[in-house]
């Protein structure tokens, strides 16, 4: 393993996380029509990866979103870069992201999404960086808590790099 890493999450417990959340959804969201709704770039790999675990059908998309990175923007604090273009009037939505840290990804996009009217919308996270919340948002299925380390692997990325380890680690400090 990179020197620069320390192992979090080895890539078998990621699979049994995974296989959980999967399994809830399939029996929460049986007979229902899912549409699950990717943020990339980070969550692209959980996406997959869920969507082969659950055992119902469903339906994919993406979005992207870009924070403005900026506490002092009073008038919202992201941007959707990436837009689906279908109506989600009616439909059941997931939101699929890989990790929830401050909330204002998950908030800005259960907002814009819930004024297109759909039936029902969720979120799923595959890790919860509880500490850093800055915002409240109700996210149905979480998979692990996570440390307030900065943290790569498995779509996570430091400058786009390390998204397609199969495991979770942290960074250390000296290699950011
Ligand atoms: C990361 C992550 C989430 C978001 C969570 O994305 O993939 O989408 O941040 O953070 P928040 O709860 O503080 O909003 P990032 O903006 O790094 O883009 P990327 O997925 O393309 O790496």
């Amino acid at each position: 393993m990179d020197e620069d890493l320390e192992m979090l999450i080895p890539e078998e417990t990621i699979r049994e996380l995974v296989a959980g959340l999967a399994q809830r959804i399939s029996r929460d969201y049986a007979g229902k029509d899912v549409l699950l709704i990717s943020v990339l770039k980070g969550a692209a790999i959980f996406t997959t990866d869920l969507m082969r675990a659950m055992t119902i059908p469903s339906t994919i998309e993406f979005v992207q979103v870009s924070s403005y990175g900026n506490d002092t923007v009073s008038s919202g604090t992201a941007t959707m870069t990436r837009d689906i273009n279908q109506d989600i009037r009616g439909r059941h939505i997931l939101l699929v992201d890989c990790i929830i840290d401050t909330g204002e990804t998950l908030r800005f996009l259960f907002n814009t999404l819930n004024k297109r009217n759909p039936s029902s919308i969720e979120a799923v996270v595959l890790l919860d960086k509880k500490a850093r919340r800055k915002t409240a948002v109700q996210v149905k299925y979480i998979g692990i808590d996570a440390p307030d380390a900065f943290l790569v692997g498995y779509g996570l990325d430091s400058a786009d790099q390390y998204r397609n380890l199969p495991y979770i680690a942290a960074l250390k400090p000296d290699a950011r």
